[in-house]
């Protein structure tokens, strides 16, 4: 008995580590998370080879680093502490996508507006579901 709850909770633990971190409440919402992670982590935006995974490692789930190894904090509170100011100047998450997509990447940065944009968007908000929105936090 003592045995098979055990067992239970293990399968239980197991569940939640591996299903999603996002609330996925419709099947349009979970489409563009998986939509968003493909360029996430294959698109090259016509760029210099990079694509978002080769610094933001692992979805963005874990600690990621730059081309030299320096390293930088996960995109998990991303979308929590965006938008971000800086010196009085307002940076929107997709401001920051496509600032990453033109300085990193070297690429074309997807439209305002576009379904690339919009999905990474999505993607990247995922990942900070349940997460207190915290203005002028910093990324973790
Ligand atoms: C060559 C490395 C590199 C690549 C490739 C890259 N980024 Fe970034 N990214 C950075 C750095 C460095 C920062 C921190 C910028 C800052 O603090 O001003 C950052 C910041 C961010 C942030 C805000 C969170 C934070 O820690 O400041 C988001 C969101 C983000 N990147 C998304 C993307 C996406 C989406 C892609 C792919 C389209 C991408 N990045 C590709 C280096 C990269």
């Amino acid at each position: 008995m003592k045995r098979l709850f055990s067992q239970g909770l293990f399968a239980a633990l197991a569940l939640c580590a591996f299903s999603t971190s996002y609330a996925a409440s419709s099947p349009e919402v979970e489409a563009l998370v998986k939509e968003g992670h493909r360029l996430f982590t294959t698109e090259k935006f016509n760029g210099n080879g990079r694509v978002c995974e080769t610094c933001h490692v692992a979805g963005g789930k874990t600690a990621g680093h730059l081309p030299n190894g320096k390293p930088m904090p996960s995109l998990m509170n991303a979308a929590a502490v965006f938008p971000r100011v800086r010196h009085g100047q307002v940076t929107s998450l997709e401001d920051q996508v496509r600032k990453c997509v033109g300085g990193a990447i070297e690429g074309t940065p997807p439209e305002y507006g576009s379904k690339e944009l919009g999905a990474l968007s999505v993607y990247i908000t995922s990942l900070s579901e349940g997460k207190a929105i915290e203005l002028g936090g910093t990324p973790q």
